[in-house]
């Protein structure tokens, strides 16, 4: 009688979770996986923007005159490889992977603390993964063909967005910005986490 019990419940629960999940992916799916929104979003002082990123932003404003949200992540992008491309020089040759010596240098010159500088490296090795899973996804490759009309690549936007995004999420307390809109993105962002486990947008 019990067990019959635990596997009503259980089914219930599968049907549930199923339906939360053909209904939330779809619009969550984009929101979640492709949101270019906190790649300007520095809510950590340990990424903190570069002068370059802002030139980047200034050089990309001029040759992209958005007035679509798709353009808009256009320009996004292009602005990220812009400033890999730049004084951070963190692209590998083929602009699909990360040049990890460069990328521990300057964290070395942007850090003091080493334990900053280890959460700081293993979240570019990681997002450097992230990015490579994405680059085969419908949305990710559609975004790819609009890129390469002005010639970026998203692979740089993927890896910016993904490490904005994880020092959103795991900031140490005190370095956080508790500004209300950072505040906010990181609701958004750990409300992500929670409802599409499966996209594994930061792992
Ligand atoms: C970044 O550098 C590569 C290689 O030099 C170049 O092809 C690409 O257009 C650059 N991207 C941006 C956004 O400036």
């Amino acid at each position: 009688m019990r067990l019959q019990r635990v596997d009503v419940r259980a089914l219930w629960l599968l049907l549930f979770c199923g339906w939360a999940m053909a209904k939330s992916v779809p619009d969550l799916d984009e929101g979640c996986e492709l949101n270019s929104d906190t790649m300007h979003d520095f809510c950590c002082d340990l990424h903190d923007e570069s002068p370059h990123f802002s030139d980047c932003q200034m050089e990309w404003h001029e040759k992209i005159h958005y007035t679509t949200e798709q353009e808009e992540q256009t320009y996004m992008f292009c602005t990220a490889e812009c400033t890999f491309n730049g004084t951070d020089r963190f692209l590998g040759s083929n602009r699909q992977s990360l040049d990890l010596a460069a990328v521990r240098e300057h964290l070395e010159s942007e850090l003091a603390n080493d334990a900053d500088e280890e959460l700081m490296y293993r979240t570019y090795i990681q997002c450097d993964k992230h990015a490579l899973s994405l680059l085969p996804h419908k949305g990710v490759k559609s975004l790819a063909k609009r890129m390469a009309r002005f010639g970026c690549h998203p692979y740089a936007g993927l890896v910016m967005e993904c490490v904005a995004n994880e020092m959103i999420l795991n900031c140490p307390a005190k370095r956080f910005h508790q500004t209300p809109q950072c505040v906010e993105t990181r609701n958004q962002l750990r409300q992500c986490q929670q409802l599409v486990p499966q996209v594994q947008i930061l792992k």
